[in-house]
């Protein structure tokens, strides 16, 4: 895992090369497009601080990445800012995924849902059109703690879905899952797409993807995995160096990443990352007017977003990258530290920074006062959760820990 950090004059650099490369609707005479550069009234593309902000600039100069940027040609009026995506889809793949080089197509997607959605879309063409699958055949599993993309996307796509149990205590999915898969088979299931957890939303918990494949290969189905890294994938690759969720693992076909959380991007930055061969299940032979067609789930989207999440990944580097998650697994693990002195329930994996703490053990005035998620905003909770992320600091969570003590102790 290794990817070099730039300085903020090549970074500039690299993206005033980009624009450059890209249609100027200035320069050039465009009649057909519909579109434009940003509104002048409101964004003037002559503010002196534009010649030092890469990014700001991208967003005036509106490039469209319509399309697919790893694949084949694209609409080529962007052709500049499309191979900055390009690069960032290999970067995600290849060193944070562990995958060989230029083996993977994907794009930068609206978030983790859109991301999420396109992997199941894909899949589900897959066994469509390789195996002759009906809807009906094709089941759609994932755990109870799953995000609820998963529901919407069984919904959308007409797949009936298999919710695997997870233990209480260590959120992971529980034995009873085996009997599952068995009665789906059974039932008439012949297809399964799996979708692991890299870090669920209201624990950080990350399934273990061992049981899954030894009951799914003993029962010999035929399944791919999905492995939904909205918001694990920008930190527990780095602070598990024998993660097994990556590219080298033969069941896993594709990721979801999502910069606008872990990684502090614009929202718009999910990241939808695949093996190559399979981004062609998702083309839409009717997008004529989009030059080398359309694979993905959106249409239009914003060139400016991808460049947000290269310029930041590229800033920190990965060294610089993983002092960043440690610095945060540091904190988290402190807070735990006081939680378990003070005989405080709660979940955590050690290797995420999300922190579920029992409802019952704290006065839910003090959650609503440090505004800790609920797992349920209905009148009873049973879980709150603590998120540490850069804006949660050491004095904040100091409070937090004077304030929950008397009430522990009462
Ligand atoms: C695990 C997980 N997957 C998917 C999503 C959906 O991401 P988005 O809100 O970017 O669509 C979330 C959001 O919290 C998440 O936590």
């Amino acid at each position: 895992m290794h990817w070099e950090s730039y300085s903020h004059k090549k970074i500039k650099q690299t993206i005033f090369n980009a624009l450059e490369q890209n249609l100027d609707y200035r320069q050039k005479t465009v009649l057909g497009l519909p579109a434009s550069f940003l509104d002048t009234e409101v964004f003037y593309h002559d503010a002196p601080f534009l010649k030092d902000a890469p990014f700001l600039s991208a967003m005036i100069a509106n490039p469209n990445h319509i399309g697919c940027h790893t694949l084949n040609e694209s609409e080529a009026a962007f052709e500049g800012t499309q191979k900055i995506e390009a690069e960032l889809i290999n970067l995600c793949a290849k060193e944070i995924f562990g995958g060989q080089n230029s083996s993977y197509d994907g794009y930068v997607a609206s978030g983790g849902t859109e991301a999420n959605i396109q992997a199941i879309w894909v899949l589900k063409r897959y066994y469509e059109q390789e195996f002759n699958a009906k809807s009906e055949d094709i089941s759609l599993v994932y755990t109870e703690d799953a995000h609820y993309s998963m529901p919407k996307a069984a919904s959308l796509l007409s797949l009936s879905n298999l919710v695997l149990p997870v233990d209480k205590q260590n959120r992971q999915i529980s034995e009873g899952a085996q009997e599952l898969f068995k009665s789906a088979h059974t039932d008439g299931k012949k297809y399964f797409i799996i979708v692991l957890n890299m870090g669920t939303t209201m624990f950080g918990s990350v399934d273990n993807i061992d049981p899954i494949t030894e009951w799914a290969d003993k029962l010999n189905l035929n399944y791919k995995i999905h492995i939904d890294g909205a918001f694990g994938g920008f930190i527990y690759p780095f602070s598990d160096s024998n993660s097994k969720l990556t590219f080298s693992h033969p069941k896993i076909n594709s990721f979801t990443l999502d910069g606008h959380k872990m990684l502090q991007s614009p929202y718009g930055t999910g990241i939808y990352l695949t093996r190559k061969g399979f981004m062609e299940y998702a083309l839409t032979e009717e997008a004529n007017y989009v030059k080398g067609k359309d694979y993905t789930l959106v249409g239009s989207r914003s060139g400016a977003n991808a460049i947000a999440v290269w310029m930041i990944m590229r800033t920190y580097g990965s060294e610089g990258w993983k002092m960043k998650i440690n610095k945060l697994l540091e904190k988290t693990n402190r807070l735990c530290d006081q939680l378990s002195d003070m005989g405080i329930e709660y979940y955590r994996d050690p290797r995420m920074n999300i922190v579920t703490i029992k409802a019952s053990q704290i006065d839910p005035q003090v959650a609503r006062e440090f505004m800790l998620v609920p797992d349920t905003h209905d009148e009873n909770p049973n879980w709150y959760k603590i998120v540490v992320m850069d804006h949660v600091t050491q004095g904040q969570l100091d409070r937090f820990m004077m304030q929950i003590q008397p009430v522990t102790h009462a």
